[in-house]
């Protein structure tokens, strides 16, 4: 017996252990979502936090036109999606889902051919419940299959899905269904769950969608924004490349916080590996809001392809050190001054798994430089209150 027709039984061979053990294999992979999606968190825009139900077709496409001009597409924001209020309160007599005619008369299909025609993608929400949020329009309980179908047709990209006025059932009942309806409908779509971190969906969310809530809405205030980071980063270890946790949307550019808290709020979405979806209105910001969410190195953290969430490594009163690896052999840290007073913050090697004689050379991702010191045993900023030092280390000896 020759080398190859050894080989060629042992392919054989492999292959009849490979069918035994397939229904097993197709079994797991069948509870899974697997449609590919999320391999680095989401980026683009939700029209939630700036508009609210106040949304139409017109104001989308220009919001798609504006992340084109503006250069948002080209760094990473591809997803343009729409809240709560798409829809008319009632279903047609088929049972299907319609635009509301008064604000979205061209439908939901000519909006996604749209958007699609500029690059960028559509996403659509719906609720796991009898109603969406607002009340303003069915949700989707009973009618999963028929509006996920609805949903493809259309081509839609992104659903986020809503965990208001539901039957009491549990979240891992309710979601799963749709979850298996998106896969039937035969268009790959990210699945965002909002089931606002009620049943912890970070310990059974991966399975179900590409992401998950960890916390109430967020409000456009320095200590809503920081509370949803830290509800967030409680779950740190859950998150991985297919599916990632979700301290909710941003609120940059809407004008309830200085622009310290929002350089703030945008480094620790990044370095948590949370959705980067805008909030505000893409047509009409200013030169700060564009200064923060346009900064590619920080964006670079954020879609790294190892896909770990920070955690916070020390917390000492106001201040805090978070941190998380990165690809290449480099560490993502933030220093934070969460308190009143201008102080002093400290990384130490210890905290970051470094060795204290690692010898490190400093990139600081708001200033654009290299520091031209390099670093042993600790690195410290002194920071003005509710700001921070983003900083990515890596060890040169
Ligand atoms: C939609 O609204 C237009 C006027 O804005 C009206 O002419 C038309 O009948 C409405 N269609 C439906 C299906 O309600
Ligand atoms: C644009 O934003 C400014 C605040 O930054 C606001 O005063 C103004 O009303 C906005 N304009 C429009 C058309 O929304
Ligand atoms: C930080 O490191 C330097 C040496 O690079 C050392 O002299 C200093 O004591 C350290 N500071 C703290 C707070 O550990």
């Amino acid at each position: 017996m020759g080398k190859r027709c050894f080989a060629m039984a042992f392919a054989v061979i492999m292959l009849i252990i490979g069918l035994l053990a397939s229904p097993t294999l197709a079994t797991i992979r069948r509870s899974m979502l697997t449609n590919g999606l999320g391999l680095t968190p989401p980026m683009g825009w939700n029209s939630w936090n700036h508009f609210g139900c106040d949304i139409e077709e017109k104001m989308i496409r220009e919001t798609a036109d504006a992340i084109v001009s503006t250069g948002l597409s080209k760094l990473g924001y591809e997803y343009v999606n729409l809240d709560d209020c798409w829809a008319e309160i009632s279903r047609d007599e088929k049972g299907y889902l319609m635009p509301k005619n008064s604000t979205f008369p061209s439908g939901i299909k000519a909006l996604a051919d749209y958007v699609h025609s500029k690059g960028l993608k559509l996403g659509i929400y719906s609720d796991a419940g009898y109603f969406t949020c607002s009340k303003r329009m069915p949700g989707s309980l009973g009618h999963e299959e028929q509006d996920a179908k609805t949903f493809a047709e259309w081509g839609i990209d992104y659903l986020k899905y809503d965990n208001c006025h539901n039957d009491g059932s549990k979240p891992t009942v309710r979601y799963p269904v749709m979850t298996r309806a998106l896969r039937k409908a035969g268009r790959p779509i990210f699945f965002s769950l909002c089931e606002w971190g009620d049943l912890h969906p970070a310990e059974w969310g991966y399975h179900v969608g590409n992401s998950w809530r960890t916390t109430n809405d967020i409000r456009d205030t320095w200590d809503s924004m920081i509370s949803r980071a830290d509800q967030n980063e409680i779950y740190a270890s859950y998150a991985r490349p297919g599916g990632w946790n979700d301290p909710d949307m941003l609120e940059i550019g809407n004008g309830g916080m200085t622009k310290d808290e929002y350089i703030v709020h945008f480094s620790l979405w990044a370095i948590s590996k949370a959705p980067l979806l805008l909030g505000c209105d893409i047509r009409n910001m200013t030169k700060d809001t564009v200064e923060i969410i346009t900064n590619k190195e920080v964006i670079a953290v954020n879609q790294d392809s190892y896909g770990v969430q920070a955690k916070k490594v020390r917390s000492q009163g106001d201040e805090e050190t978070w941190a998380a690896p990165l690809s290449g052999d480099r560490i993502a840290v933030i220093l934070l001054n969460k308190g009143p007073v201008r102080t002093s913050v400290t990384a130490h090697w210890d905290d970051l798994g470094l060795h204290p004689s690692t010898l490190v050379e400093a990139r600081d991702l708001w200033e654009h430089k290299t520091l031209k010191t390099q670093f042993m045993s600790n690195i410290t900023a002194t920071l003005s209150s509710h700001a921070c030092k983003f900083y990515v280390l890596k060890p040169v000896a």
